[in-house]
């Protein structure tokens, strides 16, 4: 009889302490910290799961990787192994270094995008609507019916509204829309799988259009895996065979390597338009740097390039998949509202099912953020209005965001089964005593990208 229990794909060959604090010291921090998690310092947290950015273990492999990093200016030999790495995933003629995800972004808007220019995606993540925001062009979420409702299930509730595709480039057209994205899995939304039938009917809607599609490809091998395990046709392809066929429907792609590039740094922009890559790489060059290496280090292009191998081993997407879930079903099995299904990289709690008590402007998610941490020292991210509603300087009107999310999101062979226990425990103590938990309001807040910086303050306080 085959063995049932799914364990970690690796053993541990070296530790990182993590420091346990009282909750009297933890009172004194997040009052510190203007009840915003960001403002912490990372010491002072015992389960960090802010984000999957960045923040995961590299193997064996990539530390020696490491050391065999070229720190050539130009033509150095870890790009082109890099760059060689890339391609065997990512069938795209130019691929361009950058230091992350946003850096891509910017390069690509920069070239592509005018004020007065609507950008549709299945859902923006907070960098991208900004750097298109930025640039004078409007950001549109597209996603599925499907994501409209938290709580019920559907294997790919990351697909793009395909009807409200056709109606946009219909009304507007080619001149008004100078691309389609398709974030791979949908962060804002869940962290939800896109169907292959879905990208392939977004590439033609696109083409008909004559429109790019450029995919934002951060959680491309955890996408895959769940192609694999639910489209039918595609039980027996290899992840990497189910990348690469995803890819190829689009022009180029954003990506950042923090995610499933298994790496603490890097990403990078591609695409198969010679034009467009020249103009992209003349601005790589004025704030990234030299075209072979955008902004890294050697070393960081050659953990970039073993990560990109690993990430497609079927058994750590398993392992990664499955442990995702067992965070959520032990949660949601007590009562605890997420977002169903469990998404690849995070669970989101549903702050506004879970706080029904507290109004999306007295933000949810934030005082579940701060309740976490007090509780048990757990970090998360609030992804609601604080995030993604829109705030009028001006007359100081706000309009909530259509969820109010708390995100937990799982850093890459970092925690063990007996931390997300403990993770479990925790939220379950949070739920018992959730009436007793208040809203907030907001004290000072940045032009964009407010939910980095801004201050809280507890109402009634
Ligand atoms: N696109 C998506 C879908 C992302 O999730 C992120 C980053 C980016 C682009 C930008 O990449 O951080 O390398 O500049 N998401 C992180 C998160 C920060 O916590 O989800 P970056």
């Amino acid at each position: 009889m085959a063995i049932k229990t799914i364990i970690e794909p690796f053993r541990i060959k070296a530790v990182e302490p993590i420091r346990m604090t009282t909750p009297a010291e933890r009172q004194a921090k997040i009052r510190e910290a203007f009840y915003n998690v960001f403002l912490l310092h990372a010491d002072d947290v015992l389960i960090d799961l802010l984000t999957d950015s960045g923040t995961g273990a590299m193997s064996s492999e990539q530390w020696a990787a490491v050391m065999r990093g070229d720190e050539s200016y130009a033509g150095s030999r870890s790009y082109y192994r890099f760059e060689q790495s890339v391609k065997r995933l990512f069938p795209f003629k130019h691929i361009i270094p950058t230091h992350q995800g946003r850096a891509a972004e910017r390069i690509l808007f920069s070239v592509m995008c005018r004020p007065g220019h609507i950008v549709p995606n299945n859902a923006h993540f907070d960098t991208t609507r900004a750097n298109i925001e930025y640039r004078g062009a409007r950001a549109v979420d597209l996603p599925c019916r499907e994501s409209h409702e938290t709580g019920a299930p559907h294997p790919f509730k990351g697909n793009m509204d395909l009807e409200a595709l056709e109606r946009l480039l219909a009304a507007e057209g080619r001149a008004a829309v100078p691309l389609v994205l398709l974030t791979i899995t949908n962060n804002s939304g869940g962290g939800q799988p896109v169907a292959m039938a879905n990208v392939r009917q977004v590439s033609e809607i696109c083409h008909r259009y004559g429109v790019p599609l450029y995919i934002d490809a951060c959680r491309f091998a955890e996408n895959a895996y769940f192609i694999k395990q639910r489209e039918p046709g595609y039980e027996n392809r290899s992840v990497a065979e189910i990348a690469q066929e995803f890819l190829s429907y689009a022009d180029g792609c954003t990506m950042s390597a923090k995610k499933d590039g298994l790496a603490n740094i890097g990403g990078f922009l591609a695409t198969n338009d010679e034009d467009l890559s020249r103009q992209e790489k003349d601005l790589l060059i004025l704030t990234e740097g030299y075209p072979t290496y955008g902004g890294l280090a050697g070393r960081d292009l050659e953990a970039i390039a073993t990560g990109l191998e690993e990430v497609v081993h079927e058994d750590y997407l398993q392992y990664r998949i499955v442990s995702t879930e067992y965070l959520g079903r032990h949660i949601s099995g007590e009562g605890v509202p997420i977002v169903q299904p469990p998404g690849g990289h995070a669970i989101y709690i549903d702050a506004a099912a879970f706080l029904p008590h507290v109004e999306p402007l007295r933000y949810p998610g934030i005082a579940l953020a701060v309740e976490f941490y007090l509780e048990a020292g757990i970090r998360a991210v609030e992804i609601g209005s604080v995030m993604f509603g829109q705030h009028d300087r001006e007359s100081g009107e706000e309009t909530p965001a259509e969820h109010e999310l708390l995100r937990l999101a799982i850093p890459r062979r970092v925690y063990t089964q007996s931390h997300i226990d403990y993770v479990v425990e925790a939220i379950l103590e949070v739920w018992k005593r959730r009436e007793r938990i208040g809203g907030y309001r907001i004290t000072y807040q940045a032009p964009f990208l407010r939910h980095f910086t801004a201050r809280f303050e507890p109402l009634g306080s």
